[in-house]
């Protein structure tokens, strides 16, 4: 999905927005740049993301994973649209995922809770983009033949693997001409496999582990097209994969 591209309000953007108590990030993005305020030092962020004086948390040093497969060789999805995507909507969610939390380092018992709301808030939306980007294309790259394991779960909890791909496949369609994923999930509450619906980054199932993922990209009315391409291109060896570690984890879980 795309809302990676939402311009991020510079740390000096937010600290004027901080210091002329006005009334969101929205307004703060189209503020002229003051002073830096000293209490938020030594947390300037640069566009690597450099690595703050603090813990492991709010580092602000997450890496850009390349693409796990050739982006030439895929059947039906353009090397252009792979590529864009990757380095546009993945690779500028990682980069701004870096500068929040920069900012974030930087706040102190003084910042208003407000300022610190909307940094969460887009901490969290860049965090699950991160991952989720990872995931979807960690799917992609195979030849689309369900195999192993999950073929057989599938089957079994849905009474067909049809049933489930065509589940699948229509709740793509309904997220088609906006954004938004789908994503088989094992839940971990129930111990079944369920593909749910995300409207955005931040509304997947509470306590599950992505097993296939499917962004939805901007086909407009064509999404069903892309939804076939996603298809022939599923790596099914490694989603039977992450379902091997969701069961060892459930298993752990269980006690
Ligand atoms: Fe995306």
């Amino acid at each position: 999905m795309d809302d990676e591209k939402e311009p991020l309000p510079t740390r000096r953007e937010v600290l004027a927005l901080a210091v002329a108590g006005s009334a969101g990030l929205l307004v703060a993005a189209c503020t002229p740049a003051p002073k830096p305020v000293p209490s938020l030092k030594p947390t300037e962020p640069t566009e690597e993301g450099e690595k703050m004086a603090a813990g492991k948390v709010l580092a602000g040093a997450h890496q850009v994973v390349p693409l796990p497969f050739d982006p030439k060789k895929l059947t039906g999805l353009s090397e252009k649209l792979l590529v864009s995507h990757h380095e546009n909507n993945y690779a500028g969610a990682v980069k701004n995922l870096n500068k929040v939390e920069a900012d974030l380092a930087g706040i102190t018992k003084d910042t208003p809770p407000y300022l610190v709301s909307g940094l969460k808030e887009r901490e969290l939306t860049f965090t699950n983009s991160k991952i989720l980007h990872e995931l979807y294309f960690g799917n992609l790259g195979g030849d689309g033949k369900a195999a192993g394991d999950i073929k057989k779960l599938l089957e079994q909890e849905y009474g067909s693997f049809d049933r489930w791909e065509t589940e699948f496949r229509v709740v793509g369609q309904g997220l088609g001409g906006g954004s938004g994923w789908v994503i088989l999930a094992y839940n971990f509450q129930t111990g079944l496999v369920q593909s749910y619906w995300s409207g955005g980054h931040t509304q997947n199932v509470a306590f599950g582990q992505p097993l296939l993922v499917m962004d939805i990209l901007d086909y407009g009315a064509a999404a069903g097209k892309y939804i076939d391409a996603f298809f022939q291109n599923i790596n099914w060896a490694e989603v039977d994969r992450r379902l091997g570690r969701a069961q060892k984890a459930a298993a752990l879980l269980r006690g």
